[in-house]
């Protein structure tokens, strides 16, 4: 009862190596408080310096004070255009730009889905959207993919529709686990759309790390399509994505638009002036995350019983496997924060089947902060594998 008492009013303290006894706060508390000392591989973010012309672009706003305008309704200038361009996305799509991706998923799930409908998502994923389909009325129906080929089938997908089925969530690449789909995969699964009348997320946040086949290129009249600044443009805290779709279901989606005002100029001017540069910084940006993974997967190669579930990853992130190991993911996740300031996550956050088995670890981090994690991540398996073994 103390403990608890002590744990809710924050009097409880633990000892953190390099801060002496510190008050119990939650990961994202302490790892915040800390964020300049922090190797942050926790949620995709992008670490690794990108364009000087997003600088220059927020301050030029900030100077001409466009802050005391709510900006044009549909964007600023330029950037529906350049998104458009730069997807390849069909003619006759339209973009609305929204407070990152998160909320055009939100927008669309609750204009298009309805109480019983079912949506074919899968287990590990990103858990944040099949809530969002749940208070919408519908279920996600999890197909489990921890295994190989580590991604959802087409031959997964025919089993799993049932009348109810109303649409296919895809992510692609995957987060977690890194796999893309393959152009065949993708025409499959668009036919299946086609074949039964579903509706398609195409959810491409990771999309710009590798080269993903769209399922708007076979079904464009069914997919909806989640884009967004935060992960390759480094962008994440401005607070901006994009929602795409065909003219028609825009339309339907419309009513539920939670953000009549706008989006963040800031925000706006900044992902407008990272994509413009683009074809300069994201060569360099995928060369230092192969290089990243290297040096991860040589330290994961050194500690029986971890393996990387999918090598190379097609994004920005990866599973590390420790289940054989018997090691509490939420222990190693606290253990690498607390005591090396490496901020990984737990494979719960992402996962309701499977989460005890993994960590997921984000390697859009400047080299030294992957040569961190490198360092630090067989020292932590070591200790906690012996704290373990005593029991
Ligand atoms: C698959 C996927 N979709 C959407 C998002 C939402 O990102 P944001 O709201 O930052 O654009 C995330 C964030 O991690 C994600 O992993």
């Amino acid at each position: 009862m103390a403990v608890f008492h002590e744990l809710i009013t924050g009097s409880a303290k633990r000892y953190i190596s390099g801060f002496g006894y510190v008050p119990c706060m939650n990961v994202f508390d302490f790892a915040h408080k800390h964020a300049s000392e922090i190797v942050w591989m926790s949620q995709n973010t992008n670490h690794i310096p990108v364009s000087d012309e997003i600088d220059k672009a927020i301050r030029k706003a900030v100077d001409e004070k466009e802050y005391n305008l709510y900006p044009r309704a549909s964007g600023i200038f330029g950037l529906c255009e350049t998104v458009k361009a730069h997807l390849g996305l069909p003619d006759d799509y339209e973009v609305l730009i929204t407070n990152g991706g998160i909320e055009g998923l939100y927008i669309l799930t609750r204009a298009l889905l309805k109480k019983g409908d079912e949506v074919i998502c899968s287990d590990p994923s990103f858990l944040p959207i099949h809530h969002q389909i749940n208070i919408s009325g519908a279920t996600p129906v999890e197909i489990p993919i921890y295994q190989e080929p580590w991604k959802i089938t087409p031959d997964m997908i025919r089993k799993a529709i049932t009348e109810k089925t109303s649409m296919i969530l895809l992510i692609d690449p995957i987060n977690p686990l890194g796999t893309a789909y393959t152009r065949p995969e993708v025409k499959e699964i668009s036919e299946i759309a086609e074949e039964h009348d579903l509706l398609v997320i195409d959810d491409i946040t990771y999309r710009d790390f590798s080269d993903p086949v769209a399922t708007y290129e076979y079904v464009p009249e069914r997919t909806l399509v989640g884009y967004t600044f935060s992960k390759q443009c480094g962008l994440a805290g401005m607070r901006i994505g994009a929602l795409a779709a065909p003219k028609s279901l825009m339309d339907q989606m419309m009513p539920y638009n939670t953000n009549v005002l706008s989006v963040n100029i800031l925000a706006q001017r900044a992902a407008l002036a990272a994509m413009k540069d683009i074809d300069n910084w994201l060569p360099r940006l995928r060369k230092q995350l192969m290089e990243n993974q290297r040096i991860i997967k040589e330290a994961v190669d050194k500690v029986e019983g971890c393996y990387l579930p999918v090598y190379p990853s097609h994004t920005n992130m990866f599973v590390i496997d420790i289940h054989e190991t018997g090691v509490d993911p939420d222990k190693l996740q606290d253990k690498l924060l607390y005591d090396h300031k490496v901020f990984v996550r737990s494979g719960n956050y992402v996962s309701k089947a499977f989460g005890g088995r993994f960590i997921r670890v984000s390697f859009s981090v400047t080299q030294e902060g992957a040569e961190k994690f490198a360092e630090a991540f067989p020292k932590v398996m070591a200790e906690l594998r012996c704290k373990w073994s005593v029991f």
